[in-house]
């Protein structure tokens, strides 16, 4: 009996700091560094695709498509008819994300949304591989960052140097509902706000392809705390400083998304290791 009460008294932090590290272990869209099978390294299941050939309009004023999407984050995804889904942080460990339950294969994806204010808080839309190839848009919820958004893309996680990011300036982030548009296809990656075009990417200017997306993703919208106060200097850094929870709740409202796969396709196969588009048996 003391033998057990004494094992419970110890075990007892060590499940809460079980718990902390489960809640960073949860999807978000800081980016990756582990995927559960990487296609370059083994060979892995195939990817369930978007099949269909027409756009998946995901109205968030209408509701959330469970067929559609997975809530994998933590927090709180509420929605309601006037302004769409609201992904809200309100404590630590909060990181309220959603994800679609298939791949596309290049195509577009459009995502009217507005960005959730708070220093050191991401909010983020980003197209993702299993062997990490990555598309995003990044905004910071910092009072001085409300009038930009950064864009950036990984290939086969590649983050050896961080010189892809860019940053573009787009008016009031954190108040206004603006149309975020990636065009992807296999020569060009171009980013759209509003209708213009603010950045583009040519294949060849990726490392000559070796860091050009290329595989099938999935699409991930939500928002993290870049300034939890137990993420590493630079990730807080670049986040723009410590998140003061105290200040919250931090909200960012998602009103459309919508997704139009190039490929539609029950299924996607990496024929081999390399993780190039050409690799890649549509199914
Ligand atoms: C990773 O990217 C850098 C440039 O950002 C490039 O020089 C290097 O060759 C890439 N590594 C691989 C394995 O592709
Ligand atoms: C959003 O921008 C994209 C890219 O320019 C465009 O094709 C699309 O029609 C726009 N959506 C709306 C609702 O205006």
């Amino acid at each position: 009996m003391i033998d057990f009460l004494t094992t419970r008294r110890h075990k007892l932090p060590q499940l809460l700091l079980l718990a902390a590290l489960l809640a960073l272990l949860v999807s978000t869209c800081a980016a990756q560094t582990f995927t559960s099978c990487n296609p370059t390294q083994v060979k892995c299941p195939p990817n369930v695709g978007l099949s269909k050939s027409s756009p998946y309009v995901a109205d968030f004023k209408s509701g959330i498509d469970n067929l559609l999407w997975s809530s994998v984050g933590s927090g709180s995804i509420t929605q309601s008819s006037a302004t769409g889904a609201a992904f809200t942080i309100s404590k630590r460990f909060d990181a309220p994300t959603l994800e679609t339950n298939g791949y596309m294969f290049f195509g577009t994806v459009e995502v009217h949304i507005r960005a959730a204010p708070g220093q050191g808080i991401v909010s983020c839309v980003v197209l993702q591989s299993d062997d990490l190839d990555e598309i995003d848009w990044e905004w910071l919820g910092g009072s001085d960052k409300v009038n930009e958004v950064q864009t950036n893309y990984f290939g086969k996680g590649n983050t050896t140097t961080y010189d892809r990011g860019g940053k573009t300036a787009v008016q009031d982030t954190q108040t206004m509902t603006h149309n975020y548009t990636i065009s992807w296809s296999k020569e060009l990656i171009t980013w759209y706000i509003d209708g213009n075009a603010v950045r583009t990417l040519q294949y060849e200017d990726a490392v000559g392809g070796k860091n050009f997306p290329q595989t099938p993703v999935r699409v991930r919208v939500g928002s993290w705390a870049g300034g939890d106060p137990g993420n590493a200097e630079g990730t807080i850094g670049w986040a723009g400083g410590v998140t003061d929870f105290s200040k919250g709740p931090f909200t960012m409202l998602v009103e459309k998304v919508v997704i139009t796969n190039a490929n539609p396709a029950a299924s996607y196969a990496y024929g081999d290791l390399s993780g190039s588009f050409q690799s890649i048996n549509v199914g």
